[in-house]
C-alpha cells in the first residue's frame, strides 16, 4: 500500500485502496469518488462533518487553532491593515492588487452601485413590514431578469460583470429595503463615496437634510465586511456552490446562498443573539438561560457560541470584541449595559462544564449585532449585514467551480430507510 492511500477492508476480505490528497496545509483527505463504482457502497456523513466536498485555493481555516486566512493572508493581518474593498479583489483574483490594480477595481465597483429603475418597482410589491432579507434574495433573484443578456457563465467578460454587479448592488439593494420598511423615500448610491459609507448614506441620509458620515461607523462596518467576506464550504457557500452546479445562472444561486444564510444555525444567529440578549435582559437571569441551554428538553441554545468547525476560538470573535469596545466608546452610545451583559454571559458560559466539554464558544456573530446596534442599524438588517460581507465569497467561490474542468453536478446519494417493495392495494381494500 502507497503511504498515500487509505486501505478499507470490507466483509469477506474485500479490500479496496483508497488514494489519499494532501493539501497545502490542513487534514489529509480520502478520495471516495471510485467507492460506489467499484465496491458498491456509499459513505454516510450527515451534515458533511467529515467530508471535503471540492478543492479549493480560497480560504482555510483550522479550527482547532482558531486560524482563517483569505487566500493564505491571516484574518487578523487583513483586519489591521486592508479594506473591505481589497479583500474582495483579493478573494475574487488570488493576490492583493498594485495600487493602479485596487483604483480600478473600486472604480469599476462605485460605478455599479445604481440599480435598473425598474427593479425599484420589486419593493413597491413588499409588504411595509416584509423581512429584508426575504427582499434581499427576491430582488437579487431578480437580477437574472435584468441581466440575462450577460449571464453566460462561459464567458470570462460575463463572469467579471456578474462579480461586478452583485459586489456593488447589494448595498443598493439592502438599504432600499430598509427604507420600504420605515417608509422613507430610497437613496441613491453616491459614487464618491466609498462602499461602507455609501452603504451608511443610502441607509440615513434623507432628501431633506444633509448626512454627515461617521468615520467610526464606516471603519466598523468595513471591519466586520472584512471579517465575513468567505468562511470556505459553510452552508450558504455550499449552496451556493450546489445551485450552480445545475448551471443555473449565479443571480439564482446567489439567492439560494442568501436564502441559506438566513437561517439561525447560520447567519441568522446575529439576529437571534440581539433579541436573546434582551430576553435575557439583566445579569442576575443569566444562570436561568444558561441552564435552559444546557437542558436537552428545552429547544433553547445560546446564540452567538458554538461553531461547526470552531473549536477554541472563533478568531473573527476576538477581533470583533476589541472593536466593540472602540465603537462603545467613541460613538458614546448607551447600548453599554448589553454589551456589558454580552461579555458576563460570556464569562459565565466560559467556565461552564457543559459548555467547556463541548468546546463551545463565543463566535463571529456574538459581538456583531452589537455593533450593529451602536450604528442604529437595526436588527431585522443584521443577517443582511452579514449577506453583503459574505457576498464576495458567494461569487469567489462560483468563479472557482465554474471555471474547474472537473465541475460535475452536485448530487449526493442517500442511505434508503423507507419500506421495501411492496404492491399497490386498491382503496375499497385498504
Ligand atoms: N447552546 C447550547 N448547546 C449547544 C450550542 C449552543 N449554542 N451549540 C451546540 N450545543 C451542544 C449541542 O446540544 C450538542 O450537545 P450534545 O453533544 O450533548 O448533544 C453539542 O453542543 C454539539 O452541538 P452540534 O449541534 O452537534 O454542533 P454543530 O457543529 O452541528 O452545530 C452550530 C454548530 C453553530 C449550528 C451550533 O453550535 C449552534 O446552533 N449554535 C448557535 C447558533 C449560532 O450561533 N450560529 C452561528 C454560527 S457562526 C456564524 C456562521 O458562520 O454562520
Amino acid at each position: 500500500m502507497s503511504q498515500d492511500a487509505y486501505r478499507l477492508i470490507g466483509p469477506r476480505g474485500n479490500e479496496m485502496e483508497l488514494p489519499v490528497h494532501r493539501g497545502t496545509t490542513g487534514p489529509d483527505v480520502i478520495d471516495v469518488a471510485r467507492l460506489y463504482r467499484e465496491k458498491g457502497v456509499f459513505t454516510y456523513d450527515p451534515g458533511f462533518v467529515s467530508t471535503a466536498s471540492c478543492k479549493s485555493d480560497i480560504t482555510f481555516i483550522d479550527g482547532e487553532e482558531g486560524v482563517l486566512m483569505y487566500r493564505g493572508y491571516p484574518v487578523e493581518q487583513l483586519a489591521a491593515k486592508s479594506s473591505f474593498i481589497e479583500v474582495c479583489h483579493l478573494l475574487l483574483h488570488g493576490s492583493l492588487p498594485t495600487q493602479a490594480e485596487l483604483d480600478d477595481f473600486e472604480n469599476t465597483i462605485r460605478r455599479h452601485t445604481m440599480l435598473n429603475e425598474g427593479m425599484l418597482n420589486f419593493f413597491k410589491g413588499f409588504r411595509y413590514d416584509a423581512h429584508p432579507m426575504a427582499m434581499l434574495s427576491a430582488v437579487v433573484g431578480s437580477m437574472s431578469a435584468y441581466y440575462h443578456d450577460e449571464m453566460d457563465s462561459s464567458n470570462p467578460d460575463h463572469r467579471d460583470i456578474f462579480a461586478h454587479r452583485i459586489l456593488a448592488k447589494l448595498p443598493t439593494i439592502a438599504a432600499a429595503a430598509y427604507k420600504l420598511n420605515i417608509g422613507q423615500p430610497f437613496i441613491y448610491p453616491r459614487n464618491d463615496l466609498n462602499y461602507s459609507e455609501n452603504f451608511l448614506h443610502m441607509m440615513f441620509a434623507v432628501p431633506a437634510e444633509p448626512y454627515e458620515i461617521d468615520p467610526v461607523a464606516s471603519e466598523a462596518l468595513d471591519l466586520l465586511f472584512i471579517l465575513h467576506a468567505d468562511h470556505e464550504q459553510n452552508c450558504s457557500t455550499s449552496t451556493v456552490r450546489m445551485a450552480a452546479s445545475s448551471q443555473a445562472n449565479p443571480y439564482s444561486a446567489i439567492a439560494g446562498g442568501i436564502s441559506a444564510l438566513w437561517g439561525p444555525a447560520h447567519g441568522g444567529a446575529n439576529e437571534a443573539v440581539l433579541r436573546m440578549l434582551n430576553e435575557i435582559g439583566d445579569a442576575s437571569q443569566i444562570g436561568k438561560y444558561v441552564d435552559k441551554a444546557k437542558d436537552k428538553n428545552d429547544p433553547f441554545r445560546l446564540m452567538g457560541f458554538g461553531h461547526r468547525v470552531y473549536k477554541n476560538f472563533d478568531p473573527r470573535a476576538t477581533i470583533i470584541r476589541e472593536m466593540c469596545h472602540k465603537v462603545l466608546d467613541q460613538l458614546d452610545r448607551e447600548d453599554t449595559p448589553l454589551f456589558d451583559l454580552a461579555r458576563e454571559l460570556e464569562q459565565v458560559a466560559l467556565h461552564d462544564d457543559y459548555f467547556k466539554e463541548r468546546n463551545l464558544y463565543p463566535n463571529v456573530d456574538f459581538y456583531s449585532g452589537i455593533i450593529y446596534k451602536a450604528l442604529g442599524i437595526p436588527t431585522s438588517m443584521f443577517t443582511v449585514m452579514f449577506a453583503m460581507g459574505r457576498s464576495v465569497g458567494w461569487v469567489a467561490h462560483w468563479r472557482e467551480m465554474i471555471t474547474d474542468p472537473q465541475i460535475k453536478i452536485a448530487r449526493p446519494r442517500q442511505l434508503y430507510i423507507g419500506e421495501p417493495k411492496r404492491d399497490y392495494v386498491d382503496i375499497a381494500k385498504r
